[in-house]
């Protein structure tokens, strides 16, 4: 197997990192950067709790190669929480939207990326975001409240 050296930002710190050519975005993240707060689940692309942002737009971390990720802006849980709780995971947590929280982290991202191109989504946009993530134990409707909560939020701030 053949060894790359990448570079990378996560969360807004660059890091240079030597993967195998097979190694997933996924695995990169949490068995190489430590950031365990993106869920490792199907691993096939279904159920959406490995959700990280690159270069802005949602991705399943398990269907991306390390490879693949080179020169790109990561952003996972973590990296929204560095000056306390963003709007959006204070929004889940008003709204009741997490229970076990396993697909917590891959539903804010998909939430925040939806907000930051559409700050007022209709129910249908939301709807689309998330369509992707699978929750065994919330059930939607409060996660819908939640991203609905962070939009008016954000609009009040004005951010
Ligand atoms: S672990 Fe990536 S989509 Fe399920
Ligand atoms: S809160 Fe448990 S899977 Fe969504």
């Amino acid at each position: 197997m053949s060894k790359h050296s990448i570079m990378v930002n996560i969360n807004g710190s660059d890091a240079e990192y030597e993967v195998d050519s097979s190694d997933t975005l996924l695995s990169l993240i949490r068995e190489k950067a430590g950031l365990t707060g993106t869920k490792q689940g199907c691993n096939t692309g279904e159920c959406g709790s490995c959700t990280v942002l690159v270069n802005g737009k949602p991705v399943n971390s398990c269907l991306m190669l390390a490879v693949e990720a080179d020169g790109a802006q990561i952003t996972t849980i973590e990296g929204l929480s560095a000056n306390g709780l963003h709007p959006v995971q204070q929004a889940f947590i008003d709204a009741g939207a997490v229970q076990c929280g396993y697909c917590t982290p891959g539903m804010v991202l998909a939430a925040k990326a939806l907000l930051d191109s559409n700050r007022s989504p209709s129910d249908d946009e939301i709807k689309r975001a998330i369509d992707g993530h699978l929750c065994r134990c919330t059930g939607y409707k409060k996660i819908i409240d939640a991203v609905k909560i962070a939009s008016k939020k954000l609009l009040e701030e004005g951010s």
